[in-house]
């Protein structure tokens, strides 16, 4: 295991431009669950189709948003982990450096990380059903209402998580600098995730179209990890930062 620890550090140490794609297992350590793994994922305890999906949102509006607002509350209490900040401090080693996320809790911003790509949203952020985007919960206080209804004049549309759902597009500028970005790195590093969701899951195979070296952690095996030439099994928190450690 220190080997490869030792030889990710070396290819991250030599990166000219550098992609980092996140997923739910990086903010584990900050006590927010992951979607896939047996028995803890929400996935296995919730139905998407019901909570993750325009339709889900359509039938049972309050029910949606609870969820959400249950969800917004576990992200509000957690801080980023060592597994953030390892790579936030990446920015000071390397010449160029990309964060692609599918997380929509925010932490890799909070722990300093300045070029983000927030690839499925941020649940923080507000939008209605009419297309007025940009809202906050502070634009919303104060609301009787269950989802809260769009406070732009004369609209009063239902407010939903402004995050990607099962079914719908990512924001299509997003996903092109993300796509470009993959197209255009020399090392990609890949942190917790399954790689099961498109398009999210085949930005790594333009990396390694790209002749990128590829590094993955990841306590499991994952779907991308036949393509990547070093993978570290363990919690990020503990291994990012040992890998930052041995970095020249
Ligand atoms: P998943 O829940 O599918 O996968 C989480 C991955 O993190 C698994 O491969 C775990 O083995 C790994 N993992 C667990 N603990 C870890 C740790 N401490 N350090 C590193 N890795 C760890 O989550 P995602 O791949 O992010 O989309 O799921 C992709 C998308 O599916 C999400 O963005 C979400 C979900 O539906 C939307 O909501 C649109």
């Amino acid at each position: 295991m220190h080997s490869d620890i030792q030889q990710a550090a070396n290819i991250l140490a030599h990166a000219r431009r550098l992609v980092i794609l996140t997923g739910a297992g990086i903010s584990k350590e900050s006590g927010i669950p992951t979607f896939r793994e047996a028995q803890q994922g929400l996935w296995a305890k919730h139905d998407p189709q019901r909570l993750a999906t325009l339709q889900g949102f359509m039938a049972n509006p309050k029910l949606v948003w609870d969820w959400y607002q249950f969800r917004l509350g576990l992200v509000e209490q957690a801080q980023p982990n060592p597994g953030h900040r390892a790579i936030a401090a990446l920015e000071q080693r390397l010449p160029h450096v990309e964060v692609i996320t599918q997380n929509v809790d925010g932490l890799h911003g909070q722990a300093g990380s300045h070029r983000v790509l927030e690839l499925h949203g941020n649940i923080r952020r507000f939008k209605c059903l009419a297309g007025h985007t940009g809202l906050t919960m502070a634009d919303l206080a104060g609301q009787q209402a269950t989802p809260p209804l769009c406070p732009h004049p004369g609209c009063g549309a239902l407010v939903r998580p402004d995050v990607v759902w099962f079914g719908e597009n990512l924001d299509y500028r997003v996903l092109n600098q993300a796509i470009a970005d993959c197209d255009a790195c020399d090392v990609l590093l890949i942190v917790g995730t399954s790689g099961v969701v498109q398009p999210a899951a085949s930005l790594p195979y333009h990396a390694w179209n790209a002749r990128a070296r590829i590094v993955e952690v990841n306590p499991e095996k994952s779907e991308l990890t036949e393509i990547a030439h070093v993978h570290l099994s363990g919690p990020a928190g503990e291994l990012l930062p040992q890998v930052a450690a041995l970095m020249l």
